[in-house]
């Protein structure tokens, strides 16, 4: 479990101007300790001084964040401010757009992503992503679960069959293990072979988890991933962070602060401009945030 070591200090020191937040912090120059979260769990992810730009225009600016391995980091912040931005950087999804230029460092396990010698096939088998609209293929739900594990052992011999055997009976069992890891197995372990696109919003979603488990990541992206759902849907899809966090390492973005709140062990908070301006335990930041900025978009004075 992550905690908090946020210092604190040198921010009563310089406490000069703007209303003090809750926490009695108001000088916003102190941001550099209000990010600089330190946990005791292993890193799975820490990125330096990570600037993007679409063209001439910068989206992120100078984002220095380390991820805790197997827990829940949220990223909230309001629109535009560089959330999906950031989400794609950890995969290297910017690459994909044309405009894109990414400068700084993305190291997973302490290894440097944004070298030529990444394979991305493998990075994003390493670092799956789950959008927020549901996006199942237009095939069946078992092809949906095991396109990924085929694809992975076409490209990189050994895969295939390390994943399940020679046998079609091990492919049955890796579907069955995805889906239930994404909690849908049993609405759906009587129509595998049905259409995909016939199953609801939520169970789609479910589905798109259980895709991306089957390849065995290690880091789970997901930007807004029940923003399309129903209060239902949505209760499940939180249930199912919090069980795969056991496991997994889970990034996700979020406009809605309740679940930020319930799903999240840590939080990091962007703002307009693509600046990180606060980053820490997540009932730090719901109850004492340091930045008079970030108080006044959790209670909901802008953005
Ligand atoms: N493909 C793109 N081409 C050009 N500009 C882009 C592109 N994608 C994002 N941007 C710009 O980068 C900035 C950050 O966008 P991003 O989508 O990361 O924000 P966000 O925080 O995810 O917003 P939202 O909450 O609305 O999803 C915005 O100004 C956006 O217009
Ligand atoms: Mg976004």
């Amino acid at each position: 479990m992550a905690t908090s070591q946020t210092t604190t200090e040198s921010a009563v020191e310089n406490q000069t101007t703007s209303i003090p937040t809750s926490a009695g912090e108001s000088d916003e120059q102190s941001r550099d300790e209000w990010t600089d979260y330190r946990f005791t769990s292993r890193t799975a992810i820490e990125t330096e001084n990570l600037d993007v730009f679409y063209g001439d225009e910068q989206a992120l600016s100078d984002i220095s964040l380390d991820i805790p391995a197997e827990s829940v980091t949220a990223l909230i912040g309001p629109s535009g401010c560089g959330k999906s931005t950031f989400l794609r950087c950890l995969n290297r999804m910017n690459d994909r757009i044309k405009s894109a230029r990414v400068e700084g460092s993305v190291a997973l396990g302490g290894q440097e992503i944004y070298g030529d010698d990444t394979d991305l096939v493998e990075l994003r088998k390493r670092v799956g992503m789950v959008f927020q609209q549901p996006n199942p293929f237009p095939k069946s739900i078992r092809e949906n679960v095991s396109y990924g594990p085929r694809k992975h052992g076409n490209i990189e011999a050994g895969l295939l069959a390390r994943l399940f055997g020679n046998d079609a009976g091990d492919e049955d069992a890796l579907v069955e293990r995805a889906l239930r890891q994404a909690a849908l197995w049993e609405e759906v372990d009587n129509r595998l072979e049905d259409n995909a696109l016939g199953l609801s919003g939520g169970q789609q979603q479910r589905l798109c988890i259980a895709r991306c488990l089957a390849v065995d990541p290690e880091i789970i992206l997901m930007d807004e991933p029940a923003s399309a759902l129903d209060p239902i849907a949505t209760a499940k899809i939180e249930d199912l962070i919090a069980d795969l966090a056991e496991e997994y390492t889970v990034v996700i973005v979020t406009h809605n602060m309740q679940q930020a709140a319930r799903i999240s062990d840590q939080t990091a908070v962007f703002l307009t401009g693509g600046e990180l301006v606060e980053y820490d335990d997540t009932n730090e930041i719901f109850e004492n945030p340091e930045s008079q900025r970030v108080e006044d978009y959790i209670t909901g004075k802008f953005g």
